[in-house]
């Protein structure tokens, strides 16, 4: 007897299945709001905003013009979190009375909640990427070779916009505090996304990718693994090494880049795009570390530990040669021209992803050294609401002593504006302003932003007018 069956369909949760499960994930009290900044040592915590989730819609693809959008930072904060729980992670200090968080964390309830909503997530945030990147046509191992060439892997580049942004910066130091930071997610756990693709038997070539990865962990001793490098550059400039402890600080950019990592990884079914993926990226290390490590060494005048920078400069080259010779070639020589494609795909997703990463830092960059010009603009933006000249929604909004908006974004510009108290407002790492009633401030569109409440009390007011130069004529 014939059995009717249903038409396969890609797994992932839909509309309120899916709502309710993210909720569910993030109710876990690991990933409520923090009453501080940062966290201090406990690799757990992750500020997923778990109130706002509600009013999210993640049943759908953003377009590449809304990835910097607070969506998609609340899904790369999820994702990061969901795709973490394959990692260890201990406090330095020691588990000490970290056992409940420990124990919350690596649970099976955290741990089977994520994966039910990875699927629908990923789509989220990973899915403008097929229509923003197209690789099409027959390729041979003689058009991949043209191609690879002509990406120019090894040339000495200039800066980028974001190494742009912290030189050009009004306070270099900061900028490069808040830079550092960014990477602090990928590099101090440093190829474990890489990792994912030792296990298994596929051949010769999982010998030679075990060679790149043993040397990411400085073969075994431990001073020069290399996110243990890169926790001394984060200590000799003064940033704490512990794992997440910036984690509000955080750009969704800067998270998609090292969550796109895990995708690869995580989905074997990717796993050609992630061959291409790291060609691209061990390949352009060497010319981006010397310039790193000249811009640290510029802006700190000569304090920054590079080690990491310098270091990569010199085993980079031969991640490169490794990544093309030994494993590029021979998978095709082995799966066949079937595959390039997918490594071609791999390089220009990533490429896109690190673009974006360097126009948003840079933007954000920007939106911290204008800090005085957006609370001034506060004066006329208010002036035209108050006149009637522009009509916005307001949420008017009262918080005690110490109230901590963690930090977030919104998809258009709003206006702050202080009624009575004092909120201390702030833009980025180590970047603040005080408003006091009758000031505020304009919040710039896809910020990261935050505020915590100075007074007793603090009565403030948001206008969501949109798009601020409309106030201004
Ligand atoms: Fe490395
Ligand atoms: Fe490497
Ligand atoms: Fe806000």
């Amino acid at each position: 007897m014939a059995h009717a069956s249903a038409p396969f369909q890609p797994f992932a949760l839909r509309g309120d299945a899916l709502r309710e499960a993210i909720l569910a994930y993030a109710a876990n009290p690991l990933y409520r709001d923090n009453e501080e900044w940062e966290n201090s040592d406990n690799p757990y915590r992750r500020q997923l905003r778990p109130q706002v989730l509600p009013h999210l819609d993640f049943d759908r693809v953003p377009g590449r013009d809304s990835v910097l959008e607070y969506s998609s930072l609340a899904a790369q904060r999820l994702l990061t979190s969901i795709y973490e729980a394959d990692l260890v992670f201990f406090p330095r200090a020691g588990l000490g009375g970290l056992g409940e968080d420990f124990r919350s964390f690596y649970s099976p309830d955290n741990r089977a909640r994520g994966e039910l909503i990875r699927p629908a997530l990923e789509r989220f945030a990973f899915g403008f990427l097929d229509e923003e990147v197209e690789v099409s046509g027959d390729w041979t191992t003689e058009s991949l070779l043209a191609y690879l060439d002509g990406l120019d892997v090894h040339a000495r580049g200039g800066a980028s916009p974001a190494e742009k942004a912290v030189r050009d910066s009004s306070d270099p130091r900061r900028a490069a505090r808040m830079w550092l930071i960014q990477f602090a997610p990928d590099f101090l756990s440093e190829a474990s996304p890489m990792a994912r693709n030792i296990l298994g038997c596929y051949g010769a070539e999982q010998s030679e990718w075990f060679k790149i990865l043993i040397d990411e962990y400085g073969y075994g001793v431990h001073r020069t693994k290399h996110s243990t490098l890169f926790e001394s550059t984060m200590e000799s400039v003064g940033l704490a090494p512990d794992l997440h402890r910036y984690w509000q600080y955080y750009l969704v950019s800067s998270l998609a880049l090292n969550n796109y990592f895990h995708y690869l990884g995580k989905n074997h079914e990717y796993f050609f795009r992630y061959v291409g993926a790291l060609y691209y990226t061990e390949s352009t290390l060497v010319d981006f570390c010397r310039r790193a490590d000249g811009l640290l060494t510029d802006v700190f005048e000569g304090g920054a530990d590079t080690r990491y920078f310098s270091e990569h400069v010199h085993i980079d080259q031969h991640h490169g040669r490794m990544a093309l010779e030994k494993l590029v070639k021979p998978l095709i020589e082995k799966h066949g021209t079937q595959i390039i494609p997918e490594i071609v795909r791999g390089i220009e997703e990533f490429r896109l992803l690190g673009a974006i990463a360097d126009e948003d830092f840079a933007t954000q960059i920007a939106w911290m050294d204008d800090a005085d010009r957006y609370k001034e603009l506060h004066g006329p933006v208010h002036a035209a609401i108050q006149e009637g000249r522009v009509t916005a929604p307001v949420a008017d909004i009262v918080e005690p002593h110490g109230e901590l908006s963690n930090t977030h974004s919104h998809e258009g510009d709003e206006l702050c504006h202080i009624v009575s108290g004092t909120m201390r407002f702030v833009s980025g790492f180590d970047s603040y302003r005080i408003l006091e009633a009758g000031e505020g401030t304009v919040i710039q569109r896809n910020r990261l932003h935050g505020a915590i409440i100075e007074s007793e009390e603090c009565v403030y007011q948001i206008h969501s007018v949109g798009d601020h130069r409309a106030c201004l004529s």
